[in-house]
């Protein structure tokens, strides 16, 4: 569809995403879910134009996406942010290669743009890249019970093809993290878009 090609370009899908409120979103979602992330080790998965760096503090930032166009601009973006770096790389490629151990991952829009193999498969690798006490943080567009048709409809049109019901989230979730929190929202954009976010321990 001729709408989900013009959002690869990332200048495009930045300002959509503006337009949006993703701002307001990324603002709220890190300080009220993540918190000050000061020294940690942070792998982003799925980062695209890494829009969250915005709000960290210094800490150690990997960001990995599959769009080779979105990691350009990610590093023209944040060249100043030294302590950050970005690869361009499947996300399941990479968890696969990695050895290190990280404080916090995060992976937020992703999931409902791949399959369930693939966020199992993906998952599996998180667990093994999380340091005992790290945190797994994540968000998606949801299917809930009692949506408007509006709401159903912002749903419809994502370009993910893997927006899932709330419970078909959370059981993903709880198979591969021993701790799961979750919370619903739909106040964090400028449109009623339904938003799951989990935060997670092994
Ligand atoms: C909706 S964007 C979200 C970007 C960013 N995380 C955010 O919250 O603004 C989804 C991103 O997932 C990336 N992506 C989807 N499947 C991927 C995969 N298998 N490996 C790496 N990146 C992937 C896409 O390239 C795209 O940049």
């Amino acid at each position: 569809m001729f709408f989900r090609r013009i959002l690869e370009v990332p200048i495009i899908y930045d300002t959509f995403q503006f337009i949006m409120g993703a701002k307001k979103r990324q603002r709220i979602f890190k300080n009220e879910y993540i918190g000050d992330v000061s020294g940690l080790r942070v792998l982003e998965l799925g980062c695209g134009t890494s829009d969250i760096l915005e709000y960290f503090e210094e800490c150690d930032y990997t960001g990995v996406d599959l769009d080779k166009d979105y990691i350009k601009a990610a590093q023209k973006r944040f060249k100043d942010k030294k302590w950050a770096k970005f690869i361009c790389s499947d996300v399941n490629e990479f968890a696969k290669n990695c050895h290190e151990k990280y404080d916090l991952i995060l992976m937020t829009a992703v999931i409902h743009h791949i399959s369930d193999i693939e966020v199992e498969n993906c998952f599996n690798s998180i667990r093994s890249l999380l340091k005992e006490d790290g945190r797994f943080i994540s968000f998606d567009g949801v299917y809930r019970e009692g949506m408007s048709w509006f709401e159903k409809f912002l749903n419809d049109i994502d370009r993910g093809q893997f927006v899932r019901k709330e419970s078909e989230y959370v059981e993903l979730n709880k198979k591969y993290f021993g701790t799961v929190t979750y919370f619903c929202r739909k106040d964090l954009m400028n449109l009623p878009f339904n938003i799951i976010i989990f935060v997670n321990k092994i």
